[in-house]
């Protein structure tokens, strides 16, 4: 049976495509007051009814430590208002990078956040979320899931904005992603070949570039973060006289100011807007929308 979603509640910083998404999908804006007590403890109130209403909690979830328990709590406190079915929105979903346990003893915490979000609410929507070694996320998930897939968006914006495209994929893994990419962007494309030695250490080379010498390269990743795979990758097109590249990704965390350091080499960066930045020039509010009817 298809839920019929109510409100709409948003911990998300943009607030314009908190509104489109409701306005798409006729829901009411969900009042809340939240803010911190004097020694940082979150205060909540919902300020409207929601026995038995189902809601949509948007959130973005970029540096989730600090963000996550005031979703939580929320979660909560909708639950003991007799909230009915809780759907949370999280265009970026964190910790989906330790897959495994890469050392002993380590935690494989993908697994335990998506235990804990899964304890909280009813389904999740979200946009590429990084699957490298899960193929599907209800491999971790306990709940219903819906990730949409931004490929088309960044095809449409390549093919309008940029001048003789080739496209440049940061590792295998990423190679049917980049493909399709290219393909509706009507673009070549390559691959990196990539060593990740540490969190700021990593190693591409560029295979076979040099006959795309006269092309714009755009550098795509689903996430930017500490920004060294295309800072390292923009050092070899630089060497080999390429003209200026466009980084393009869907989720731009830029750790570390890794965005200063890539403008700072005459990078054009484009980003999506799962998380708010300055250089969002990709809707994903259509995505949403879509991915929350398809979930019914
Ligand atoms: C990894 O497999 C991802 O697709 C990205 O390439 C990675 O997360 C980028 O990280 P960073 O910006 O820290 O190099």
């Amino acid at each position: 049976m298809t839920t019929i979603w109510h409100k709409l509640y948003s911990l998300h910083e943009d607030k314009a495509l908190a509104q489109r998404l409701g306005e798409s999908l006729g829901l009411e804006a969900g009042r809340l007051d939240m803010r911190h007590f004097p020694d940082g403890e979150s205060y909540l109130r919902i300020l409207d009814e929601v026995k038995n209403r189902n809601v949509v909690v948007l959130a973005d979830l970029y540096q989730p430590d600090r963000r996550i328990l005031p979703l939580l709590l929320l979660a909560e406190t909708l639950r003991d208002l007799g909230a009915g079915e809780i759907l949370l929105v999280a265009p970026y979903l964190p910790y989906m990078r330790q897959d495994k346990r890469f050392h002993s003893g380590e935690g494989v915490t993908s697994r335990y956040f998506a235990k804990l979000l899964s304890r909280y609410f009813s389904a999740l929507v979200t946009v590429d979320p990084h699957l490298h070694r899960y193929h599907d996320l209800s491999e971790i998930y306990d709940i219903p899931t819906r990730a949409g897939h931004a490929a088309p968006l960044i095809a449409e914006w390549i093919a309008a904005n940029v001048d003789k495209p080739v496209l440049i994929g940061p590792d295998s893994e990423s190679e049917q992603w980049v493909a399709a990419v290219a393909k509706q962007a009507g673009a070549p494309f390559t691959v990196l070949s990539k060593t990740r030695r540490g969190d700021r250490d990593v190693e591409v080379s560029i295979p076979q570039i040099e006959r795309w010498r006269d092309h714009t390269p755009v550098l795509v990743d689903d996430i930017i973060s500490s920004g060294h795979t295309m800072l390292e990758t923009l050092s070899h097109l630089t060497r080999l006289g390429l003209p200026d590249a466009v980084c393009l990704a869907v989720h731009g965390i830029f750790a570390e100011s890794s965005d200063e350091k890539l403008t700072a080499i005459a990078c054009r960066l484009v980003t999506s807007n799962a998380i708010p930045h300055p250089t969002n020039a990709i809707d994903i509010g259509g995505l949403l929308a879509d991915s929350i009817r398809v979930l019914g």
